[in-house]
């Protein structure tokens, strides 16, 4: 398997625009003739193979290739043109080189920047709304600015891998040296569990993990503050209550040594006229 790991090319376009027309005559079209140099790096600069092609309106005519050692035509003019070349020795030999000379000599000028750049991806998780499907959305860890492109993300729940109900883009290159991933998990997330995105990558030294975890509902939690205040009432009312109803049984002389039965007239004593709802009870004993 060949990889090109690095193309330093030199781009050559001569483009013509084709002659003014003449008064009532159509443009006939644009012309361009292209002499692209590529340089093939096969595991480093272990192996190295130089190609250059000669191109015309988008059709290439004649190629060297180091691989072969001599230029071949690919249309009836190149093939005129290829063994003009071929019958120049020094000219030959001279692009035979060119696996050392151009290839080899530049490789060590842009290897830094190209074959070496490492940019770490920016890891972020976000929870996305869900058009299919309803409930709280659906987890999409975005890993973005990334070079080079390979990299591995992972979704975690509760330490644990999610393999399945993943899903990823290709990896994206954006054009400018940098790529992007996405990668979504297709399960809606549950309260109370922590979910893990890890991130592996050639410029990371260890795995990056960003982690998320549902937030606090706010309409549960005011439910809860009401629910919880009923119930606070609930209990001030029965200490009231209580309060009453003993001195109620101390003070009152009708109902000496008797426990009072629930719901008896003394309970109620406070709705009767003679003592006023309004006063507390337990703050006038005597009252009744
Ligand atoms: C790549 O090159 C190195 C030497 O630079 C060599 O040791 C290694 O075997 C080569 N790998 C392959 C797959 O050819």
């Amino acid at each position: 398997m060949e990889r090109v790991r690095g193309a330093g090319a030199v781009l050559a376009v001569l483009v013509v625009l084709g002659a003014p027309p003449a008064a009532g005559e159509e443009l006939s079209g644009v012309f361009q003739l292209m002499t692209n140099h590529e340089c093939h790096f096969i595991n480093g600069t272990e192996r190295v193979r130089f190609v250059e092609r000669h191109i015309y309106n988008r059709k290439q005519f004649l190629h060297f290739d180091s691989d072969v050692g001599v230029y071949v035509g690919d249309t009836p003019r190149g093939e005129t043109l290829a063994r003009h070349f071929n019958s120049k020795r020094e000219w030959l030999e001279y692009k035979r080189s060119a696996v050392d000379r151009y290839c080899r000599y530049n490789y060590k000028a842009d290897a830094p920047f190209t074959v070496e750049r490492r940019v770490p991806p920016s890891v972020s998780i976000s929870l996305v709304p869900s058009s299919s499907q309803p409930g709280p959305g659906r987890l999409l860890c975005s890993g973005m600015d990334f070079y080079p492109a390979p990299v591995q993300v992972r979704w975690f729940q509760d330490g644990q891998e999610l393999p399945e109900h993943v899903v990823a883009t290709d990896v994206v290159p954006t054009g400018d040296w940098s790529c992007q991933v996405l990668v979504l998990l297709e399960i809606p997330p549950r309260r109370g569990v922590t979910y893990s995105c890890q991130v592996e990558h050639v410029s990371l030294e260890h795995p990056l993990s960003r982690h998320w975890e549902m937030p606090p509902d706010t309409v549960h939690s005011k439910i809860l503050v009401g629910v919880g205040g009923f119930v606070l009432g609930l209990v001030f009312l029965a200490l009231r209550l209580g309060f009453y109803l003993r001195e109620k049984v101390k003070g009152g002389p009708q109902m000496e040594g008797v426990a009072p039965p629930l719901l008896s007239h003394s309970l109620w004593a406070p709705l009767a006229p003679s003592a006023p709802f309004l006063s507390p009870p337990f703050l006038s004993p005597q009252s009744s």
